[in-house]
């Protein structure tokens, strides 16, 4: 069986997005399949997490295989010194499949390198966040019934923000039009700016809220991420910069859909919760859809889908 890894979104190419929202599509009509019977996935969570590691394990489990592994890496013998590349080799020789999320940046890229199963990164620091990227097409491609020439407004925090990162080298294959709204100090890196110069794709700056977001297709929100600050002063600073109500949604589009990878801190006002233009829930349900397609994938059992 050839291993098919899921570090970084440019592991797959535009056919293999469209691919995995077709197969996606399909989960969604139906999401109880065998194709797992028998295979197990090792899941390895070293940070916290909700929605990625609690809609994989359900991907796993609707597709008949079962899953072992660590919501919290205090529980693993990580505290008595062992090594990522330790602890992997060792997984690895039980499982079909790795998933993991680590706190350090190419800690996945590593992991798939020890491996000899497929690795899907489940989020590795502030580096990428691939299986989040391909809910959030699977959630735009559903709202706006196309992936192509899209407005999307990206506001928060756009340094640390992992699923950014992944979202706009995802959508640079459907020409766009970016506008990133955040603080200074949570600007897109540069290498994201020179990245969207190279593929010719147009993004605009801004540090507040502007009037041009009642053109806006897609509004995705970011938490300000206090647990990737050095400098809690800094977080403390920055935690408040944009609050999404209902009075800035007003005069938006009726089409314009609000997305968020979750969880909200005070990001999106409550009241939003029930605004029709409202889709971060739907978009974390979208996410178990996806993520077995993308399981699948990793074990080359989407043919017959
Ligand atoms: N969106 C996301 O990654 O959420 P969790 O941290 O809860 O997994």
């Amino acid at each position: 069986m050839q291993k098919r890894s899921l570090v970084s979104i440019s592991d797959y190419n535009k056919e293999e997005y469209l691919e995995i929202l077709r197969v996606a599509a399909e989960f969604e009509r139906n999401p109880d399949r065998d194709i797992l019977a028998g295979k197990v996935a090792g899941v390895l969570f070293f940070e916290p997490s909700t929605r990625t590691r609690l809609s994989f394990e359900t991907a796993v489990q609707r597709l008949g295989g079962s899953t072992i592994g660590f919501a919290d890496a205090s529980s693993s013998s990580v505290t008595k010194g062992e090594t990522l590349k330790d602890t992997i080799k060792i997984v690895n020789s039980y499982v079909d499949l790795i998933i993991m999320r680590h706190p350090l940046e190419g800690s996945a890229r590593y992991a798939s390198e020890m491996a000899s199963v497929p690795v899907i990164n489940a989020g590795d620091g502030a580096n990428q966040h691939p299986s989040q990227t391909l809910l959030d097409l699977y959630s735009i491609q559903k709202t706006q019934g196309t992936l192509e020439n899209l407005k999307i407004f990206m506001i928060g925090d756009l340094k640390y923000g992992r699923t950014v990162h992944s979202l706009l080298m995802a959508m640079s294959y459907f020409n766009p039009t970016f506008y990133f709204i955040s603080p200074d100090a949570l600007q897109i890196p540069v290498e994201y700016k020179i990245f969207l110069h190279s593929r010719g794709i147009r993004f605009y700056e801004y540090p507040e809220f502007i009037d041009i977001i009642r053109e806006a297709d897609i509004i995705y929100m970011t938490r300000v991420q206090k647990e990737r600050f050095s400098d809690s002063v800094e977080y403390e600073k920055n935690k408040n910069a944009y609050v999404l109500t209902n009075a800035i949604l007003e005069n938006t589009k009726s089409s314009v859909r609000v997305l968020h990878p979750l969880p909200r801190v005070n990001e999106i006002d409550v009241d939003v919760d029930n605004n029709p233009k409202a889709y971060y829930f739907t978009q974390a349900l979208n996410g178990m859809y996806v993520r077995q397609a993308i399981i699948a994938k990793a074990l080359n059992l989407t043919d017959a889908l």
